[in-house]
C-alpha cells in the first residue's frame, strides 16, 4: 500500500484529482471506478473544475458504480445513481450509459448483480477504483465480515452504515436495510484502486485497514493484498497510524505539488 498523508481535507481531493486526471490524460477511455458518499466529491468538483477550464477532457470515460440501494430507482433523489447523475457524469459531460449503477430496483437482483459483473468485465476491467471507507471498514458496501472474495451480490447494510448514511434521509429507519454491492473480490480485479479518506471519524477504519491483520472484520484491509493501492489520507484521517515512517508520502509524482507533503520515504 502506498500511503499519502496531505495537510486537509480539501488537499486530498486535489491531490486524487491529479491522479485521475494523469491517468485520463494517458488513457482518455479509462474506465474508471466511481465510490458515492462524501468522500470523492471534492475530485469529481476537482475533475470537473478542470474539464470547464479546459485542461482536461473525461468526455470518454466509463464509468461503473460500486453500490446501490435495494429498492430505490434511479431517479429516486437518494439512490446512488442520481448521485452519480449529479456529481459524475453531468459536471463530466458524460453520454447518457456511460456511468453503469447496480439496477437494485429489480426483482431479480442476482441477475442483476450478474449484469454488473458482466457489463465491468465487457468494458475489460476497471483500470482505477476510487475508493470511500465507512467508519466500520466498509468499502463499497462490504460489511465487516464480508468474504475477502466476494462478487456483487445482494448485501444487508450494519445498523452502523444506516445510521452513518441517516443523514441522507430522515432518519435511520428510512435508510435502505439492504444494497446491491460489488464484491471484495471485484474491487480487488480493479488494476489500481484510490482511496480516500478525511476527517478524525475515518482514523480508526483507516488504522485498521493500514495496519491491521487482513481480516473480514475490517473489509479495506483486503487492500493490503492489491498490488496498486494508494490511500490518500487528510491529516485527521491518519492519526490513528502508528507506523508513522512507514506511512510518509510515496506519492505518485513525488514533485511536491500538494503544500506539505514530504518526500518519499524511499
Ligand atoms: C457509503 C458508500 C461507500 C462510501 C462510504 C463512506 O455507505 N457505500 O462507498 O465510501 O459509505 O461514505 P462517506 O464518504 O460519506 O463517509
Amino acid at each position: 500500500m502506498d500511503v499519502v498523508i496531505v495537510p486537509t481535507a480539501a488537499d486530498v481531493g486535489t491531490y486524487a484529482a491529479d491522479v485521475v486526471a494523469a491517468r485520463i490524460a494517458q488513457e482518455p477511455r479509462t474506465v474508471l471506478g466511481v465510490a458515492t458518499g462524501s468522500s470523492p466529491v471534492g475530485i469529481y468538483r476537482e475533475l470537473a473544475r478542470r474539464r470547464a477550464a479546459g485542461s482536461l477532457d473525461p468526455t470518454h470515460l466509463t464509468c461503473f458504480a460500486l453500490d446501490e440501494y435495494v429498492g430505490l430507482a434511479p431517479d429516486h433523489p437518494r439512490s446512488y445513481a442520481a448521485y452519480l447523475d449529479q456529481e459524475v457524469a453531468r459536471p463530466l459531460g458524460l453520454p447518457s450509459g456511460r456511468v453503469w449503477v447496480p439496477e437494485a430496483s429489480r426483482t431479480d437482483l442476482e441477475a442483476a448483480a450478474e449484469e454488473h459483473e458482466q457489463a465491468i468485465a465487457a468494458a475489460g476491467g476497471i483500470d482505477l477504483q476510487i475508493l470511500g471507507i465507512g467508519t466500520n471498514g466498509h468499502i463499497g458496501f462490504n460489511e465487516p465480515i464480508s468474504a475477502l472474495s466476494s462478487r456483487t451480490r445482494v448485501a444487508a447494510l450494519s445498523a452502523q452504515t444506516r445510521t452513518d448514511n441517516a443523514r441522507s434521509f430522515d432518519g435511520p429507519d428510512a435508510v435502505p436495510t439492504h444494497c446491491l454491492t460489488q464484491g471484495l473480490g471485484t474491487i480487488l480485479e480493479s488494476r489500481r484502486v484510490l482511496l480516500v479518506a478525511q476527517g478524525e471519524r475515518k482514523a480508526a477504519a483507516v488504522a485498521a485497514a493500514v495496519e491491521g491483520p487482513v481480516a473480514a472484520r475490517c473489509p479495506a484491509s483486503v487492500l493490503q493484498f492489491h498490488p496498486r493501492a494508494t490511500l490518500v489520507l487528510d491529516e485527521a484521517a491518519a492519526s490513528a497510524l502508528t507506523l508513522e515512517n512507514h506511512h510518509r508520502p510515496v506519492p505518485d509524482r513525488g514533485d511536491g505539488a500538494v503544500p506539505g507533503v514530504s518526500a518519499p520515504a524511499s
